[in-house]
């Protein structure tokens, strides 16, 4: 064996083993440690949000891509309902010769009310309240749910 060479013995690698376990599970535990500063927040948008001013809103159904709701204004009287399917969350198309709106993804059909009819949906969708801000703007209370035949009149 030449002079230079090192030979691995038990001892040795135990003691190197265990050094390293030991390295190991310091660095764990300082991870579990710098994780528990980090706060475990859902950050989801607010419930609450304005949709713009009543005479902004033409009068119909209007999809409102970035809340995604329908409003439907008739004169002075808006409603707003839900365009999330109760089923996987797809967005539901507003068909207006049927007078129904369809899920693209697996095929509810949920009735103008928001009942849903066939497909796999469990649930209607859901309608909002809505109020006017002291500004003028309507706004969208989605953390309420309220009947079908609720309206907010002017
Ligand atoms: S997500 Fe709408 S039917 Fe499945």
């Amino acid at each position: 064996m030449k002079e230079n060479e090192r030979k691995i013995t038990r001892r040795f690698f135990f003691g190197v083993l265990g050094k390293t376990s030991i390295i190991v599970a310091l660095l764990a535990e300082a991870i579990g440690a710098i994780k528990a500063f980090i706060p475990k927040v859902l950050y989801e948008p607010p419930s609450k949000f304005k949709i713009g001013k009543p005479e902004d809103i033409p009068e119909g159904i209007t999809f409102l891509p970035q809340h995604r709701l329908y409003i439907f204004r008739n004169n002075d009287d808006f409603h707003a309902i839900s365009a999330v399917c109760t089923h996987l969350k797809c967005i539901v198309d507003w068909k207006p010769d049927q007078r129904e709106f369809y899920c693209p993804c697996h095929g509810s059909i949920f009735s103008q009310a928001g009942i849903n009819l066939t497909g796999p949906a469990p649930k209607p969708l859901p309608w909002y309240p809505l109020s006017l801000a002291p500004d003028g703007n309507l706004v969208i209370d989605s953390s309420k749910q309220v009947k079908p035949d609720y309206k907010y009149s002017l």
